[in-house]
């Protein structure tokens, strides 16, 4: 018997099936019903006592083994395609699943888009930033509060050094090393001192906008913040400017567009006014140029700057700002089709 044993052990040892059809017979042949394990086994019986310790442990390998074989090969041809006794290496692969483009990333260039049609290019700044740049050359008085600890994410060990508040601090960048005309916009992702909720974050996008050369007017203004209304939101988008302030702008403006929810007609989106807040602008300061070494008597210029979470909200009709940064396929997903 031992000796039957053996040979067996070297049969499944160099077994190699070259597909699924001589496995099956491999498996009939050694561990099928009728096969040599359960042959081996019945005759278990008649084996001389001080003999059946060593054939059970010689039977129990050579079961172990077969089964081991069986298994290993069993995956690897699963997991092939086969017809007939080939592999048909023709057949199209399993789709890979792609990622999704992040809806704001979809929005960013979206707007990039829009205003480089309009001759704008893009500009980039440093995230950390110092007060130069994102205060002191935008005209912000020593005392404004927006330089308060609560709003501003200060480095401890130097209090002049801070994660920029706003992208307005590249136009500050921009206006110190080029000369006029300057036509660009500056997407990037800013930081404010924040509770977390549904309507804010301690982390957010923003897209700042400037234009300077000479005889710069509010109209221009006006007619650029409209042509970006209609491509973004639909031709039949109004706009309208409210006063307000910002210490790097005179006159600041604060810019709202015809809700795109409820056409204007009012909604909650809007709060039945018609209207929905979506942009701050206004004429570049005289000081903020002579901060950046521009001659103010020579040039005029407009600024803007909006929140591309906002944009993106009333966009897609989305009420959680949270969703953009949870990372949740079954959101992200869903804008799939956009580019
Ligand atoms: N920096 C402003 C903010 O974060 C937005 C802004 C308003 C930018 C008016 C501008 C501007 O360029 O002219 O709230």
């Amino acid at each position: 018997m031992q000796t039957k044993i053996d040979e067996y052990k070297k049969e499944v040892d160099l077994f190699e099936p070259s597909n699924k059809e001589a496995l099956e017979q491999f498996r009939i042949r050694f561990l099928g019903k009728k096969g040599i394990l359960t042959d081996l086994f019945a005759d278990f019986k008649n084996v001389a006592p001080d003999q059946k310790r060593l054939m059970g442990q010689l039977i129990n390998e050579l079961k172990n083994k077969a089964e081991q074989k069986l298994e290993t090969y069993k995956e690897s041809f699963e997991s092939l395609v086969v017809v007939g006794n080939t592999f048909d290496l023709s057949r199209p692969a399993e789709p890979i699943k792609l990622g999704t483009r992040h809806p704001l990333s979809v929005v960013r260039n979206e707007i990039i888009s829009i205003f480089s049609r309009l001759g704008f290019t893009v500009s980039d700044g440093p995230e950390i930033e110092d007060d130069w740049h994102n205060f002191s050359a935008l005209n912000f008085p020593q005392e404004h509060p927006a330089r308060d600890m609560q709003d501003t994410f200060f480095i401890n060990k130097n209090p002049d050094i801070a994660l920029r508040t706003h992208t307005s601090s590249v136009q500050v960048r921009v206006m110190e090393n080029s000369k006029p005309p300057i036509c660009t916009i500056s997407p990037g992702r800013v930081f404010r001192n924040e509770a977390i909720s549904a309507r804010a974050h301690c982390l957010f996008h923003q897209i700042e906008g400037l234009y300077v050369d000479k005889d710069v007017s509010f109209i221009d203004l006006k007619q650029t913040l409209l042509y970006f209304a209609k491509e973004m939101f639909g031709e039949k988008t109004k706009i309208r400017l409210r006063p307000s302030y910002f210490p790097f702008t005179e006159p600041s403006a604060e810019m709202d567009i015809s809700c795109n929810i409820c056409g204007g007609k009012g909604c909650n989106i809007c709060k039945y006014s018609g209207w929905v807040e979506i942009l701050g602008c206004g004429m570049v300061d005289p000081n903020v140029f002579t901060n950046c070494g521009i001659d103010s008597n020579v040039y005029t210029g407009f600024a803007f700057g909006m929140g591309i979470e906002r944009i993106t909200m009333l966009k897609y009709e989305i009420n959680d700002l949270r969703l953009f940064f949870e990372n949740d396929i079954r959101f992200l997903k869903q804008f799939s089709s956009a580019v």
